[in-house]
Formats: C-alpha cells, structure tokens, sequence
C-alpha cells in the first residue's frame, strides 16, 4: 500500500503526514511531495517516529518520483483563504495547481484513488475529472472530493448542542463544500431531533464553519489540524477499502447520478476499486429539500467553471 500526499509541507499536509506515519497499516509506503524545499526534511522528522511506515519526501517540479506506484494520492496543494476571501477566490492560482498535478498523477499512477482537498473543491474536482478525461484514464469511482471536515465538524457542534458524545455520532452532509452548497442532514441523526430554530442556526455555523477558523486565524490560513484529521480519516478508509474490508462508508463529492448535479457530496460505499454504490441521500426534512434546491445554481456554476478551465 502507497499513499501520496501532495502538498506535504503545508499546514494539513504536515498534519496529514504525521497522522498517516501513526495510523497507516504496518508495512505501508507513505510518499510526501510539495514543491517547498523543505519537504525532504519533514519526511526525515516524521522517519523518526516509530511506526513500520516508510516514509520519503520529495522536492521540486516533478511530482513523478513520490507518485510512482502510489494506490492512494492525497492533494492539498495550493493556496489557501484569508480573511474577506470566498473559497471560489482561490481558483485563480489553485486551478492550474490541480492541473498540473492531475496531469502528473494521470500519467504515473492513473489506477490511483485520488483525494482533491484543494479549494474550491466544487470547482477543483471538475478540472480533475477533465483533465483525467483528457488522458484518457478518467475513472469516476476513482476520484473524491474531500469532503470530511463538513461531516467532523457537523459531529462536533450536535454534540455540544445536544450533550452526545462526538464520536457516536455520523452526521451525513451533502452536496458540495462551500457556503449554501454544504447541506448537514440534520433530520437524518437517529435518537437526536432539533428545534426549527436549532437547524436553521446549526446549518448555517456549520456552512459557515471554514470561515469561522479563517477569521480566527486572522490572516494566518484556514483550517489545517482538523482537515489533517478529516483528510486522514478519508484516506485511512480509502486504504481499509482497497485491503478489502467492508462495509466502508464515507459522504464525499463525486461524480454522481446526475440527479442534482453533475457533481454531489453524498454517501458512499468504498471497495477496492474506489466507490461501489453511491447510496441514495434518503427522504429530506422540508428545510433540507429547499436548501438542496436553492444551492443548486451555485454548485452548477462551480462545476462549469471547472470544466470550461480544461476545455
Ligand atoms: P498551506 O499554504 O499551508 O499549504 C499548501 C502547500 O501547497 C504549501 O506547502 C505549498 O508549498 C504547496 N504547493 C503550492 N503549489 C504546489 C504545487 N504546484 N505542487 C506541490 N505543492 C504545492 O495551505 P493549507 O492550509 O495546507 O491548505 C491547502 C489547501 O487546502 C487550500 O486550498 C485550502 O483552501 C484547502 N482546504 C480544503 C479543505 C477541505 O475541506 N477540502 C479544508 C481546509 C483547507
Ligand atoms: C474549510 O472548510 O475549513 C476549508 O474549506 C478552508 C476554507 O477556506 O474555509
């Protein structure tokens, strides 16, 4: 088993790297690329840490030596939001980032799971698929938008509101990641029910969620340690479904049915080859059905944008 992670060096990527040196099954290959120089020397710090995963980095334009043979390849490459900054502001830099990375990934390890962390994920994924298009290797159960930090924090703030505990919980989010586009189905949480007041506040301070840690940052990034632990989460059960154990289900955004968009968040059953079934997102609240119709236009516009980029 081989993970990559691209963009190693950055604020979720160190936080990725060192989850992955801890958690990974014994005997796997963890592969650490970025183009700061540094990146080497993180792979050599965490080589310390006492765990049977080997460990390498990787420097410089050519992401090729670190995604040679890789099963499993995580990309957090890119820059991330201040303050004042939408999610779609990034696409400007972030766009060619993933391009040009995909374009990597597809000619090196194109059977490959491939994670898009990178912002604006409702946009970066549709130059993904593109791009892999283009190639000739495009597979859609092979590629994810990551999407888990939603379903975490959505974890989180119903069990503070309701004094559950956060890790018996699994909160499913649908539909993309930014803004109105991420819908917590609130109404789907067995045992736990809410006001109209507490779903309406909830949703919001979860959509709102990213920004809350960019304002709180002040100018200094975006969330890294919890998206550390969410892309680890996703990437830990990418690894268990190819090892071949069942029942693995994450919400992530893929390409879908074509039912609301092209491209959805929603759950899904993860198997050796990527995604076996996307399971149906179930009956929706009256509030969850009109927030579903009304982030539509959104996610839509963010998708072409994504595949005019490639054209
Ligand atoms: P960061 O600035 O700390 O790290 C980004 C890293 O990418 C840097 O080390 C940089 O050198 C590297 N990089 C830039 N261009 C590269 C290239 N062409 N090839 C390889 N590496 C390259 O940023 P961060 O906080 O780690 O965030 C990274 C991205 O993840 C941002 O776009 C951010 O918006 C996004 N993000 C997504 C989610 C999500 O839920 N999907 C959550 C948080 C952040
Ligand atoms: C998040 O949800 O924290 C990330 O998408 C980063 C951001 O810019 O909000």
């Amino acid at each position: 088993m081989k993970v990559a992670v691209l963009g190693a060096a950055g604020g979720i990527g160190q936080a990725l790297a060192l989850l992955l040196k801890t958690q990974l099954p014994a005997g796997s290959d963890l592969s650490l690329y970025d183009i700061a120089p540094v990146t080497p020397g993180v792979a050599v710090d965490l080589s310390h840490i006492p765990t049977a995963v080997n460990i390498k980095g990787f420097c410089g334009e050519d992401a090729t030596p670190a995604l040679k043979g890789a099963d499993v390849v995580l990309i957090s490459a890119g820059v991330a939001r201040k303050p004042g900054m939408d999610r779609s502001d990034l696409f400007n830099v972030n766009a060619g980032i993933v391009r040009n990375l995909i374009e990597q990934v597809a000619n090196t390890c194109p059977k490959a799971l491939i994670g898009v962390i990178t912002n604006p994920v409702n946009t970066t994924v549709a130059i993904a698929a593109e791009v892999l298009k283009k190639a000739g290797v495009y597979d859609k159960n092979r590629l994810f938008g990551v999407t888990t930090l939603d379903i975490i924090r959505s974890n989180t703030f119903v069990a503070e509101l309701k004094g559950k505990n956060p890790t018996e919980l699994n909160v499913p989010v649908v539909g993309g990641h930014s803004g109105v586009t991420i819908l917590p189905l609130l109404s789907q949480i067995p045992g736990v029910s809410f006001s109209q007041q507490e779903v309406a506040d909830l949703t919001k301070r979860i959509q709102n969620a990213g920004t809350e840690v960019v304002e709180a940052k002040a100018g200094g990034g975006s969330a890294t340690l919890s998206m550390g632990q969410a892309a680890a989460k996703f990437g830990l059960s990418l690894v268990r479904a190819i090892n071949g154990e069942s029942n693995v289900v994450e919400c992530a955004y893929v390409e879908s049915d074509g039912e609301h968009a092209r491209f959805f968040s929603q759950p899904l059953l993860l198997g050796k080859n990527g995604i076996i079934e996307r399971k149906p997102i179930g009956t929706l609240s009256a509030f969850e059905q009109q927030s579903l119709d009304g982030m539509l236009d959104t996610l839509k516009k963010d998708i072409t944008l994504g595949e005019e980029f490639v054209k």
